[in-house]
């Protein structure tokens, strides 16, 4: 038996606080914001039977691969695969797959914290009373003032980075622990009531039915492909997030247990959004495909509408920001984790360093929403004929690099760790449990994810790739 490592970093509390953590890290703007509009731009039903089996089968599985090799190397990613990979004789390249990790990571963050912004944005505007009365035109037209001036969403991605860069640099046990103990419960809390005030508001059943009724006719390759970057996207998959927060799990804590309730409290929240969400739209006559401004253009007619909305709305924005908020200081823990090992400097300047860097890359997607707003890099490839730069960037990240990165951690540790390795870590025994989850990380998730990226490249014919898309 090797012997254990420890994490300089220090480590939860118990498995309560790595419940919350990661929790934390999986509720975010993935479930509340992203969810729902990509939900309507793929046609509802289908989509999402799609991505709930993702969840089950791809998700699950390789969230408990992820803390695995966390609570095994104890390190950053890079760091801990590194010394995985040694510790198995495979080859030291293996620590790539942890930078490729930071580098996701730093260019979801980037964008990440643009959107987040929003949300501070609409806390203010909020209790203010700015949605008191609109209608859904004149929430439509807050909402192009806001993406619509460069300066003001600069300051607000300012804000949002500032606070992650604190809390990263204080360490997260006593802060985020303390914080998400309260948060998660009181965010569940604020979407049952949205969800009562939809149920009573009319057109319940048609939102239920765009979520929940599949029909094919509307998926496309792409579609899946997109059900299944949000898998991974929305439990935080596939970049090291997972495994950092697993390096500093208590050693007899169960890791397919933890999995699965994140993994449930997760989907949980999409849901109850997306229910939300769906019968306003419908109501109001929204396009559910309205894209990224979908619940900021949706939402506050809600609360423009019910008694007490100013505080409830208030208090859904905060809750917004602090889902967002505990999501990001995870999207940055691997680099910073990384830094204080390898560079030998204080949490406090590896946050700042990070922060920064990830702070400037914002701007590209602060411009996409204004200035850039016409810009279409890769016109020429027909999917991404609309797509603006922050639309790249998240397409890149969500459904390239974390199902790939996704893909390589599950090769890692049933491909290339020896398997009584992973079953010491995973601590439940040879039986069915175990024996499942190493043939789903074995087979169903790279073949599913190899032919999901298959299908897409083969649907975009060499023609359809690189001849001019149709206007
Ligand atoms: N899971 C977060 C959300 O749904 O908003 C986003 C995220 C966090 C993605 C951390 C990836 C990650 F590593």
């Amino acid at each position: 038996m090797t012997e254990k490592r420890k994490s300089i970093h220090g480590s939860w509390s118990g498995r309560l606080a790595f419940i919350l953590a990661a929790t934390g890290s999986a509720v975010g703007l993935g479930n509340i914001w992203k969810f729902p509009y990509i939900a309507g731009e793929n046609g509802g039903g289908a989509f999402v039977l799609v991505y709930l089996l993702c969840i089950a089968v791809i998700g699950i599985p390789i969230m408990m691969a992820e803390v695995l090799l966390g609570r095994r190397g104890r390190q950053s990613p890079i760091n801990t695969m590194r010394t995985l990979a040694q510790e198995a004789g495979a080859n030291p390249l293996w620590r790539w797959l942890g930078g490729a990790g930071v580098l996701a990571g730093f260019l979801i963050l980037s964008y990440y914290s643009v959107i987040a912004g929003w949300a501070l944005a609409y806390v203010y505007r909020s209790a203010a009373g700015t949605f008191t009365g609109a209608t859904a035109e004149g929430i439509a037209s807050i909402f192009r003032q806001l993406t619509g001036d460069p300066e003001r969403l600069l300051a607000w991605h300012t804000l949002f980075m500032v606070m992650t860069m604190i809390v990263v640099a204080r360490g997260v046990r006593s802060g985020i622990e303390k914080a998400v103990r309260f948060l998660v419960p009181a965010l569940f809390v604020l979407l049952i009531m949205l969800d009562g005030y939809a149920l009573a508001g009319g057109a319940f059943d048609q939102g239920l039915r765009f979520l929940f009724t599949p029909d094919f006719s509307k998926i496309t390759a792409n579609g899946v492909l997109i059900a299944m970057g949000h898998a991974f996207f929305t439990l935080s998959l596939g970049m090291g997030a997972i495994m950092v927060y697993g390096s500093y799990l208590p050693e007899r804590t169960s890791i397919a247990k933890t999995s699965i309730i994140i993994s449930l409290l997760d989907t949980l929240v999409a849901m109850l959004a997306g229910m939300a969400i769906f019968p306003i739209v419908f109501v109001n006559g929204l396009e559910p495909g309205a894209g990224p401004g979908l619940i900021f253009q949706t939402l506050p007619i809600a609360f423009g509408h019910m008694p007490g909305g100013v505080l409830f709305g208030t208090l859904f924005f905060v809750l917004l920001v602090f889902a967002a908020w505990t999501s990001a200081i995870s999207l940055i823990e691997p680099a910073v984790a990384w830094l204080v090992e390898n560079r030998r400097v204080s949490r406090v300047y590896a946050a700042v360093y990070a922060g920064v860097a990830t702070w400037g890359f914002g701007l590209l997607t602060i411009l996409s929403f204004n200035i850039w707003a016409e810009f279409k890099p890769l016109s020429f490839i027909s999917i991404f004929k609309d797509y603006t730069v922050f639309d790249l960037l998240d397409y890149l990240t969500a459904n390239i690099m974390l199902p790939l990165g996704g893909l390589l951690i599950a090769v890692f540790s049933v491909w290339i760790m020896k398997r009584d390795d992973s079953l010491q870590e995973l601590d439940m025994g040879d039986g069915p449990g175990y024996r499942l989850w190493y043939a789903l990380v074995r087979y169903v998730t790279p073949v599913a994810v190899l032919i999901v990226f298959l299908n897409v490249t083969g649907l975009l014919d060499f023609v359809g790739l690189f001849g001019l898309a149709e206007e």
